[in-house]
């Protein structure tokens, strides 16, 4: 079991007061067409090959309790040698367009979020339309870190709100493997590969999938980053700890005022999944109760943007997220850039495969 992070032990390391709410910029403004656009369906793809804890304690100077006690990580899934990314997006993409009951020709627009794409250019979408049989559809990458899977929904919900798409695939897919120095044990166990999906299109329910508090810090940029020529993860893990806990919740209590909603009316919490402990302090921090809280990184560990779609697909099957709950969004990745938005969850009654 993972150690909580009470709000001493962040004021001990350092961490600012209690955030307050950060105050409300801007409303969301009024939708001029009067679309609203919603959440349909989930899906999600792992890879097969499962490293765990011990694997990586086999050649590195770490041990399994170290890893389970200050990230609660048991294993990651890595992709096979020579396995392209796009296979394993598009897989969650299609099981995404069955749980959402609609086919690849009713896609416009696919917005694929990653930074680990199978080449520099072209990016994963194109790819990926053309495996899912989205023959013509406009296709695009989104490079927002761990939180790019927040920034594509927003995207996507902005389509479908102007009325310029009426179905939009949002996948967020990574292999990390490829972006991870393998000799390094502060980051080596952190990070898997894996893939999510949701389909938004136009909506009935109030909350839907409509408004997003997004941010940005590039004074931030050297604290996590990956230079082109080496391609490999560095980060200032505790520095980026501390920052991910605070801007997730100043985000998600923002997010809640503008949704005109409070913390405990969050049916679940679903934080972008780096570390338990980050999630768990998260949560203490906005009062939202554990058994409210989606904590998938136990054997996937830290996927970045496919993360949340994971965790959504995960909490969904495990009983704990139903069609019509409001869900509290929140990620933060490298940027630094982070935000937060409430969903509601389905727009219609679906039983999952
Ligand atoms: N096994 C054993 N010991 C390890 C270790 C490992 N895998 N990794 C680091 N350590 C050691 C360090 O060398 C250090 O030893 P020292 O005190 O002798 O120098 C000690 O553990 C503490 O290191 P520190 O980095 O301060 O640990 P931490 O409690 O901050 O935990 C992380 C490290 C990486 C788990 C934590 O900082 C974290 O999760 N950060 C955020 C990571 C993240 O989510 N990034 C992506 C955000 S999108």
């Amino acid at each position: 079991m993972a150690d909580v992070v009470t709000r001493d032990d962040l004021l001990q390391l350092g961490a600012r007061p209690a955030p307050e709410p950060a105050p409300v910029r801007r409303r969301w403004p009024p939708r001029p067409t009067g679309l609203r656009a919603g959440i349909f369906g989930v899906g999600a793809a792992l890879p097969e090959r499962v490293i765990t804890n011990a694997d990586i304690a086999a050649r590195l100077d770490t041990n399994d309790e170290w890893i389970v006690r200050r990230t609660g990580i048991r294993e990651r899934r890595n992709l096979a040698d020579g396995q392209p990314l796009a296979e394993l997006a598009a897989r969650s993409c299609e099981r995404a367009l069955i749980d959402a009951g609609r086919s690849a020709a009713d896609i416009d627009h696919v917005i694929v979020s990653t930074i680990t794409a199978d080449r520099v250019t072209p990016g994963l979408a194109p790819d990926v339309a053309l495996r899912i049989g989205a023959h013509g559809a406009a296709a695009v990458d989104v490079n927002a870190a761990c939180a790019g899977f927040l920034y594509a929904l927003d995207q996507a919900a902005a389509l479908v709100e102007s009325g310029r798409a009426r179905t939009v695939l949002v996948c967020g897919a990574e292999a990390l493997s490829r972006l991870t120095d393998h000799e390094d044990r502060g980051t080596a166990i952190l990070f898997g590969d894996g893939a999510g999906a949701v389909v938004v299109a136009g909506g009935e329910m109030d909350l839907g999938c409509g408004g997003f508090e997004l941010h940005s810090d590039g004074a931030a940029a050297d604290l996590l980053y990956a230079e082109v020529d080496e391609r490999k993860l560095r980060m200032e893990g505790s520095e980026v700890y501390r920052h991910a806990v605070a801007r997730m919740v100043e985000a998600t209590f923002a997010a809640l005022e503008r949704a005109g909603l409070g913390p405990t009316d969050l049916d679940l919490f679903v934080a972008h999944q780096a570390n338990s402990r980050i999630i768990e302090a998260a949560a203490a921090e906005l009062g939202v109760a554990p058994e409210r809280v989606a904590l998938h990184v136990e054997h996937v560990a830290n996927t970045s943007s496919a993360s949340i779609p994971l965790a959504l697909w995960q909490a969904e099957r495990d009983g704990q997220l139903r069609p019509g709950d409001t869900v509290g969004l929140a990620a933060f990745g490298a940027g630094f850039v982070w935000g937060a938005g409430i969903v509601r969850w389905k727009e219609r009654v679906h039983v999952c495969a």
